[in-house]
């Protein structure tokens, strides 16, 4: 990946959003990875603890870049997902290689989570740390999310995220950190950040089921509408982790 000094000045050039704020390979992976698809970055979304999500541009369609931080990630926490996750069996305690690893996870998760029907952004591609997948909002503005919101009407989205935490399950994954932060409204709610998602054979896969269930209901019950009770509803999905994990 070696780039010639003045195609990589002008890239700079181009990143100066991003300039600081990711290494010298991000920076590489990052312009490869829109070069080799006609994009171009073109603003920062948002700058969490554990990656940067930047617009950008491709054919007049927007998609939102993912770019999962190599500094200042919560690395032990991360690790600690992946390590039950039999998907990913030989994990070396490198920090780089733990974050690409989180990234792959991202993509193939929202790929089984289109594929079962789930309101969600579509992945589009990844390398290495950064991931580029379908925008939700309008012209390079993104959905609020569910907790930045009163809804309209509670109890439609209330349902609507029930069903695609229902087809989630049905179809062998636990999102793991949903919550009105991981929602955004969109007309409909879109599920994001499936970084943490696990699949039904993971150990924690109950546990985690168990807290998205809580805290999906934590939100919706400070709405005047009927919550579903959160041992029963837990039970119902927990049942069908069990009957697949067996078969
Ligand atoms: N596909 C997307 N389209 C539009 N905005 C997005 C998209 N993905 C993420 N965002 C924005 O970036 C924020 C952080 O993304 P998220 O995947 O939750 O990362 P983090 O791991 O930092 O929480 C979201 O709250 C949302 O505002
Ligand atoms: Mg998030």
């Amino acid at each position: 990946m070696v780039l010639k000094r003045k195609r990589k000045r002008e890239y700079y050039k181009e990143l100066k959003i991003v300039r600081g704020a990711f290494d010298e390979r991000t920076l590489l992976v990052l312009y490869r990875l829109l070069n080799k698809n006609k994009m171009s970055a073109e603003s920062l979304i948002k700058e969490g603890k554990e990656s940067i999500i930047l617009s950008g541009l491709t054919n007049k369609k927007w998609v939102a870049i993912k770019v999962y931080c190599t500094k200042a990630c919560n690395f032990k926490n991360m690790s600690k997902y992946l390590v039950g996750d039999p998907r990913f069996q030989r994990i070396k305690k490198k920090r780089r290689f733990i974050v690409n690893l989180w990234c792959q996870r991202e993509f193939k998760n929202l790929k089984i989570a289109r594929n079962a029907g789930v309101d969600c952004p579509e992945p589009l591609f990844f390398e290495e740390n950064v991931l580029i997948m379908d925008f939700i909002g309008n012209n390079g503005l993104a959905a609020p999310r569910l907790i930045d919101v009163k809804p309209d009407k509670p109890e439609e989205i209330y349902k609507k995220v029930l069903s695609n935490l229902k087809k989630l399950v049905e179809n062998g994954l636990i999102h793991g950190d949903l919550s009105a932060y991981n929602i955004l409204l969109h007309k409909k709610p879109y599920f994001i950040d499936f970084s943490h998602g696990v699949t039904l054979k993971n150990p924690l896969a109950p546990e985690l089921l168990k807290r998205d269930i809580k805290n999906i209901n934590y939100y919706f019950s400070k709405f005047d509408i009927t919550v579903k009770d959160t041992e029963k509803l837990y039970k119902k999905l927990e049942r069908v982790i069990r009957e697949k994990v067996i078969k």
